[in-house]
């Protein structure tokens, strides 16, 4: 199996022109490097999704949330339907900035996660305990999703976890849910750590937030990784 590097970009840039600079500086180094053992897939905001195109293996697109039904009276969502049709591969669902300040609730995430299912995507659950498995996973064959682990305190802040931590949590979350899940980690990852994660700690992959804005920076991160 591929590493598998998530870009979430939450909610930046401001401009289409901008995305479609950080967009297209990627695919160009990926393209003049090439990537062997890595694939990336750059999750922007909605409406950005369908300016940025990609006919690379290497390089792909997905959501940063979707909602929970296909279609309808539902002001302001955006299908995981719409997602598939707009050239996404994979969908981010239950980020910790979605539980804290939307309130997603564990059964809300777990519908979203079969509306992601159904309309083709491979759901990538933030998670940072492995008790939200239980209610996030009802129903849900482990096989069909990739599990990111991100400490809260990690995101955004500059401060990674420590290798031996995420070791750990990467093994409760493997025994929870199988040998051969992909689990991810995210938090704080920058060009200087996210080989340990890989390497070290035995992760399937990486959810990168700042960096994935920074196109340098990024593509140290998939070159780095692409290695081992
Ligand atoms: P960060 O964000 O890399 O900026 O810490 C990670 C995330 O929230 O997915």
């Amino acid at each position: 199996m591929k590493n598998l590097i998530i870009a979430n970009w939450k909610c930046n840039p401001l401009t289409l022109n901008e995305a479609l600079d950080i967009f297209e500086s990627a695919k160009k180094q990926i393209t003049e490097k090439g990537l062997k053992n890595t694939e990336a897939v750059i999750c922007p905001p909605f409406q950005y999704i369908e300016f940025l195109k990609s006919d690379l293996n290497a390089l792909m697109l997905g959501g940063q949330d979707c909602y929970s039904q296909e279609k309808g009276a539902f002001t302001g969502e955006v299908s995981a339907l719409m997602l598939k049709n707009s050239g996404c591969q994979y969908v981010i669902i239950g980020h910790s900035e979605r539980r804290k300040y939307q309130k997603e609730s564990d059964e809300l995430i777990n519908e979203k996660i079969n509306a992601a299912l159904k309309a083709g995507l491979k759901p990538v659950l933030c998670i940072d305990q492995v008790s939200q498995l239980e209610i996030d996973l009802k129903d849900v064959s482990y096989k069909e999703v990739a599990v990111a682990y991100e400490p809260l305190w990690a995101i955004g802040t500059g401060k990674a976890c420590g290798i031996p931590e995420a070791l750990d949590m990467n093994q409760k979350i493997k025994e929870v849910l199988g040998k051969d899940a992909i689990v991810l980690y995210g938090g704080s990852v920058k060009s200087d750590n996210a080989r340990g994660y890989i390497e070290e700690a035995g992760y399937n992959g990486l959810l990168v937030g700042g960096a994935s804005l920074v196109p340098d920076e990024f593509f140290k991160i998939l070159e780095g990784v692409d290695l081992i």
